[in-house]
């Protein structure tokens, strides 16, 4: 398949894009500094099965804290680890669990991500949110594939 160019110039900062690449859902979304701020924190890491992504292959160019090329960037192919739903955007922080920090719940089983696609301990998903082959070809536009 052809690798596929994402126009990024319209999208606000908390918003995310769904793009399908190769048949699957793949997310694209532009993280506040506030939620990129939540991510660093010590506290969220302890809630994580695999903060640092040791489990899931991933583009080298990506394990990193913030599991992307750009921090601002987030990208991660939408199908829940779990069973396959496509996990649902919820950025805000607390929605009645008040540690969570915002980012993605499954409708299926409840497994919830966040903003980097990192799976929540207690989750029934196994693994984080894989990051799909990108890169970055201008401030505003990004390539998949
Ligand atoms: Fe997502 Fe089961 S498919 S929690």
């Amino acid at each position: 398949a052809p690798p596929l160019d994402v126009d990024l110039s319209r999208v606000v900062p908390g918003q995310q894009i769904v793009v399908v690449w190769r048949g699957k859902p793949v997310f694209v979304v532009r993280r506040t500094p506030e939620a990129l701020q939540r991510m660093r924190g010590a506290a969220l890491r302890q809630k994580l099965r695999d903060p640092d992504s040791h489990a899931l292959q991933q583009p080298a160019y990506a394990a990193n804290w913030h599991r992307s090329v750009a921090p601002e960037w987030g990208v991660m192919v939408g199908i829940c680890t779990h069973l396959g739903c496509v996990p649902g955007y919820a950025p805000a922080p607390g929605g009645g669990a008040p540690d969570w920090p915002g980012g993605y719940a499954c409708p299926c089983h409840g497994s919830r991500f966040d903003l980097a696609g990192r799976v929540f301990q207690g989750s029934p998903a196994p693994l984080n949110l894989p990051v799909p082959p990108y890169r970055m070809i201008a401030s505003d536009r990004l390539r998949l594939g």
